[in-house]
């Protein structure tokens, strides 16, 4: 089947076997790797993408579904100034970023922060229960998200600090 949907803000399409799972599209077809091939049964967190603005396990989510949709991966993030706001909150609050799941946690972020300006602790624990990191103190999580959020406030207003 043909599987158009917008990729980073683009239109793009593919030819797939209709159940092809997006995380082999994005890494075979488009040669984006920030997704990681992991458990592929949806539970650690490393394929995560934005699909249809929610965090998703592109590991789980077959061509068929990708069809008309609008997925976001962490090479397009990676080029807005939200992008920037939430690696400035994760460094101050010493959050790692190794290459198996610190897209799937910046990812996170951003669409708790696209929920609410200022997303309460016990909030931003519960949704990173949805990846299994090994590098990062959880206890470290709702600071470094809340700076963040404090860091993109500041910048919307023009301020530097
Ligand atoms: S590889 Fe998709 S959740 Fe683990
Ligand atoms: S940052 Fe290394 S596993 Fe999460």
């Amino acid at each position: 089947m043909t599987v158009a949907f917008i990729l980073n803000g683009e239109d793009v399409s593919v030819d797939s076997e209709p159940n092809r799972r997006l995380i082999d599209i994005l890494r075979g077809d488009f040669m984006l790797y920030g997704a990681k091939r992991g458990c592929l049964s949806g539970i650690c967190g490393a394929c995560a993408v934005i699909f249809n603005g929610s965090l998703s396990a592109a590991c789980m989510i077959p061509a068929f579904r990708v069809h008309g949709s609008e997925v976001i991966t962490i090479e397009g993030f990676s080029l807005t100034n939200n992008y920037t706001d939430v690696v400035r909150g994760f460094s101050l609050h010493n959050v790692e970023n190794c290459r198996f799941c610190g897209a799937a946690k910046i990812l996170l972020t951003e669409t708790l922060l696209a929920e609410k300006e200022l997303p309460p602790p016990g909030e931003i624990l519960s949704a990173f229960d949805s990846i299994r990191c090994r590098c990062t103190r959880s206890e470290n999580l709702p600071a470094a998200v809340m700076e963040a959020a404090e860091i993109r406030q500041r910048r919307r207003r023009g301020r530097k600090h």
